[in-house]
């Protein structure tokens, strides 16, 4: 007799069972769908942090943590870093296919002419504060860049929806140097069409109106790189952020700036810059190296070894086997004895004791995308609160595919999680006076 593809669940309580559908990837864990649970049991789910809820289908990125494997639409990201550039990723991101050399020409030439910001936004900048934290920037300005496009609306339209993924993945890039230049007192530069991507970055970011300027071409590479291998990561917090924030039909930059202040949290996206604050307080302090492992295990500490550990990955993060590669090759290439370097053999050293250590092993903690990314970003110069934007600029193509894809999907609906309610049972109002 055939199996059936179904789980049962029996409710002990009232005898009554459930036949459960069970949804069968192309790759990866299967799924059961609940949503019959609470119109014939009248249950919810309970999976705070949603650690075995599958919140949308999905086809642009697959991750399996358990194997140390992350593709972009079939694609290994090992082969993409080596052999791509982050904006053909985002061709194949948001559209799903790698795309042909006209195609690609095309699709440049779009992000090229969308780079500017109106000279309006630039009004944005001067209103914060100069201390302001870059990411606070980003949020703000992105969520702003709502108000002066009035010609997408319509979510459902997907020539609009395009347009919007491509002024976002354009002018990500010149909010993101503005934020940095504004900080400094430095003139805002305007982007230049002739340059690729990372270079237009490190530009806007570096020269300066009195000066001829050309991009380090090892950093161009660098930065195209790390851009590619943070360009998607499935349902992460940033991203279902967009998606929830979306599913309402926001419009796309109110569902981005959403994403970039979840991006910023420590335990997220603001790793990068929380591990070379963690690496400089080792290598400026008396205390060993397995002074802060310990701290790392010890309970009563809140102290954690940032750029270790991940949700989903319980082997090495390949994406982090790929940067410390990068990180190892840039170093060579800069003048001996740089201050880098310290911080990079440090890291190097934490990695080494936390692997062979019980406490590290049993949990499966491994480092992460963010434990080595930050040594390069400040070997370009790149100050410490960019770091996190430059994650978000890179995200920003995984953001705006998921939202297109959602948008596109029959089933998606409002999200709208239920609630395991613990407060009060009803009770009478008490007047003031009898409190
Ligand atoms: N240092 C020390 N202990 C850790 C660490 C760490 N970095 N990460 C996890 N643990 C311990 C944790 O205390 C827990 O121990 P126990 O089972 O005894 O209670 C166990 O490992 C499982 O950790 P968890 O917090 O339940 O795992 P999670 O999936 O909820 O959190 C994480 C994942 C990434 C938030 C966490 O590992 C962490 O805080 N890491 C440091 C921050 C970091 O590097 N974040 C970047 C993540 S990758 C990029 C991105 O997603 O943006």
């Amino acid at each position: 007799m055939k199996k059936k593809d179904t789980v049962t669940l029996i409710d002990n309580s009232t005898g009554k069972e459930l036949e459960l559908p069970i949804l069968r990837p192309t790759e990866g864990i299967a799924t059961i769908d609940v949503r019959a649970l609470y119109r014939e049991l009248g249950y919810f789910t309970y999976d705070p942090g949603f650690l075995s809820t599958a919140s949308c289908r999905s086809a642009i990125t697959y991750l399996d943590g358990a194997n140390g494997i992350l593709r972009y639409r079939g694609y290994p990201i090992e082969q993409l870093a080596e052999q791509s550039t982050f904006l053909e990723v985002c061709y194949l991101l948001y559209y799903g296919d790698l795309p042909d050399s006209k195609q690609l020409t095309t699709f440049k030439n779009d992000i090229c002419h969308h780079t500017m910001l109106h000279e309006a936004l630039k009004q944005f900048f001067i209103g914060f504060r100069r201390d302001a934290h870059p990411m606070g920037i980003m949020v703000g300005v992105v969520g702003a860049l709502s108000s002066f496009f009035h010609d997408h609306e319509d979510v459902y339209d997907p020539k609009q929806r395009q347009k919007a993924a491509h002024r976002l993945i354009a002018k990500m890039p010149t909010i993101a140097a503005w934020s940095y230049r504004y900080a400094h007192g430095l003139p805002f530069m305007y982007p230049r069409n002739d340059l690729d991507y990372a270079g237009n970055f490190l530009h806007m970011m570096f020269a300066l109106p009195t000066e001829e300027y050309t991009p380090p071409p090892l950093f161009v590479k660098a930065l195209d790189l790390i851009m590619i291998l943070h360009a998607d990561h499935e349902q992460n917090a940033s991203t279902s952020t967009v998606r929830l924030t979306g599913s309402s039909e926001a419009n796309p930059f109110a569902a981005v700036s959403a994403g970039i202040a979840s991006l910023w949290g420590p335990a997220h996206g603001g790793a990068n810059e929380a591990v070379i604050t963690m690496l400089l307080d080792i290598v400026n302090s008396d205390n060993d190296v397995q002074y802060y492992i310990d701290r790392a295990k010890d309970k009563n500490d809140r102290f954690r070894l940032m750029g270790f550990g991940h949700r989903i990955y319980k082997s090495y993060d390949p994406r982090a086997i790929i940067i410390r590669k990068t990180c190892h090759d840039i170093l060579e290439q800069l003048e001996p004895g740089n201050r880098y370097q310290e911080l990079f053999d440090t890291a190097m050293e934490i990695e080494t004791i936390a692997l062979q250590d019980d406490y590290f092993k049993s949990r499966n903690l491994y480092p992460n995308v963010d434990y080595y990314s930050g040594i390069i970003l400040l070997a370009m110069g790149i100050p410490l609160n960019m770091f996190t934007v430059i994650f978000a600029l890179s995200r920003t193509i995984g953001w705006i595919s998921h939202w297109n894809e959602m948008m596109q999907d029959p089933e998606s609906r409002i999200g709208r999680p239920r609630q395991l309610y613990s407060g009060e049972k009803p009770r009478n109002y008490v007047k003031l006076d009898s409190r």
